[in-house]
């Protein structure tokens, strides 16, 4: 069965239930290094850094990601005092639970919550003081939605953290293997793509309620060149999350995926020097 209100043009039904135990692995890292980066080099350099004090949601968390790159890049004693942590699909909430049960975080919740209506939970209004909402919007049927209750939930000078793909490398990946198999097939669609365009983010986060004045929007770029990694996003790329791209192919044509994938994954590490990530990181302030 699908999960509650998945985005029509993910690859598979039921997509991040099946994700949900090898996500970390078979994503690189890419989306917890970014975030990581993003705390130590923005966040905490703003004037609204992260401290003991603070009341922090991971929304869309996947399986606890900004959970866990808090830990990664706070010392322990600014790790913030309560933190939220919710996906709409239970799988990962319980791949959050389990990855956090020994974590230093002094307070986290994991909670099956829809970030686009987070009312009908009783998150209340002006709550947190740090939302974090990584790599997810493209994914929402409702994006505008959810930037609204982050809004709503937000304090007043509270921070937001907003982030999407500008390349997301492992679809242009993808593309490169069906176009070397079958060329004459349509390629895997990816859901939201507007949504690498400049400006688009930035476009919902206003319709979602945050002032022009108060956003800010920086370019991040992380070049995953190291073996592991690049084993992992292999991974992903010739597994059954991506069976979409194979829609239509002869058992031969199957056959031939892996080495196509691989010779994808050389040409782009030839030409980038790893596989290359290019993401939209906002900041927006309530
Ligand atoms: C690409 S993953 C990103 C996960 C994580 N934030 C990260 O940084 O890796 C997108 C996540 O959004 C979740 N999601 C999609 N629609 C949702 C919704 N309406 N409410 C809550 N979570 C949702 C999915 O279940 C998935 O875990």
């Amino acid at each position: 069965m699908a999960s509650p209100a998945q985005h029509p043009n993910l690859p598979l039904p039921d997509y991040f239930s099946k994700f949900a135990s090898v996500y970390v692995r078979q994503t690189g890292h890419a989306t917890l290094n970014i975030l990581a980066d993003v705390i130590k080099e923005s966040v905490q350099t703003s004037a609204n850094p992260i401290g003991p004090d603070s009341v922090v949601h991971d929304t869309a968390a996947g399986p606890g990601i900004g959970a866990a790159a808090l830990v990664a890049s706070l010392p322990k004693d600014q790790l913030p005092k309560e933190m939220l942590v919710s996906d709409n699909v239970p799988m990962m909430v319980s791949a959050a639970r389990e990855s956090l049960a020994a974590s230093p975080l002094p307070k986290v919740e994991c909670k099956e919550l829809d970030s686009q209506d987070l009312s009908s939970a009783s998150v209340p209004d002006n709550h947190f003081t740090h939302s974090i909402n990584n790599f997810s919007i493209f994914t929402f049927v409702r994006p505008a939605d959810a930037i609204r209750e982050t809004y709503r939930t937000l304090r007043p000078g509270g921070l937001a953290i907003v982030t999407c793909w500008r390349r997301f490398a492992p679809v242009i990946i993808v593309h490169a293997a069906q176009k070397r198999i079958r060329p004459d097939l349509p390629l895997m669609p990816t859901p939201s793509p507007q949504f690498f365009e400049e400006g688009v983010l930035q476009r919902v986060v206003e319709e979602g309620g945050f002032v022009k004045d108060n956003i800010t929007v920086l370019d991040k770029t992380l070049v995953v060149a190291d073996e592991e990694n690049i084993a992992g996003l292999t991974m992903l790329m010739s597994g059954p999350m991506m069976s979409k791209a194979r829609e239509g192919y002869t058992a031969e044509e199957e056959a031939r995926w892996a080495d196509a994938v691989k010779e994808s994954v050389k040409g782009e590490v030839d030409q980038f020097g790893g596989i290359r990530f290019e993401a939209y990181v906002l900041l927006a302030t309530k």
